[in-house]
């Protein structure tokens, strides 16, 4: 349905928010982004899972395939930890990677904290959703998505 607000996932990863240890805040922060800069209007489905590669899965699948998100924005789980299975789970699910999101968003990060050496976030595309992976400290989001965001509409519009 063309005029139904598009749906955007948005995905905490991280076993001790899951866990209710400490409240999310990078989800949150994720929906005050998006809500300052779309135009038009849209619905959030926003998850808080742990870092299990199967929960991952499961998650980024439905909302691509099931709920039909054109954009899936996941937070956390991008290191270089055990647990840190993101990156890993997004290639894995996808048809298609888009290097360049993950590429630019560790150029800029890096000109702000060294430690930006460290993610491996990255982005691609499973059934017409582009998801794309930020780390997991909350002001890691505004830093990450100012660098990535003009490309985002103008790649969810070469997926329809
Ligand atoms: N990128 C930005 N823009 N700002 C940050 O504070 N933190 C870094 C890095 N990228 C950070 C950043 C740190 S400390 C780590 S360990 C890696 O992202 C991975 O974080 P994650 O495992 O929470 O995804």
């Amino acid at each position: 349905d063309k005029n139904a607000p598009a749906k955007i996932g948005i995905v905490t990863v991280s076993d001790r928010a899951s866990r209710g240890e400490y409240e999310d805040r990078g989800g949150p922060a994720i929906h005050e982004y998006l809500s300052e800069v779309l135009t038009s209007p849209w619905e959030p489905v926003a998850k808080v899972i742990p870092d299990d590669r199967d929960t991952l899965a499961r998650t980024l699948i439905s909302l691509a395939d099931d709920m039909r998100c054109c954009l899936i924005i996941t937070t956390g789980g991008t290191g270089p930890a055990i647990r840190d299975i993101t990156p890993d789970i997004t290639e894995q699910v996808c048809e298609k990677m888009m290097p360049g999101f993950g590429e630019l968003m560790r150029k800029v990060s890096l000109e702000k904290v060294p430690t930006a050496i460290l993610s491996r976030q990255t982005a691609g595309i499973r059934t017409g959703s582009l998801i794309i992976n930020l780390p997991g400290q909350p002001k890691a989001i505004g830093e990450c998505l100012d660098a990535v965001f003009p490309a985002i509409p103008y790649c969810i519009d070469l997926l329809e």
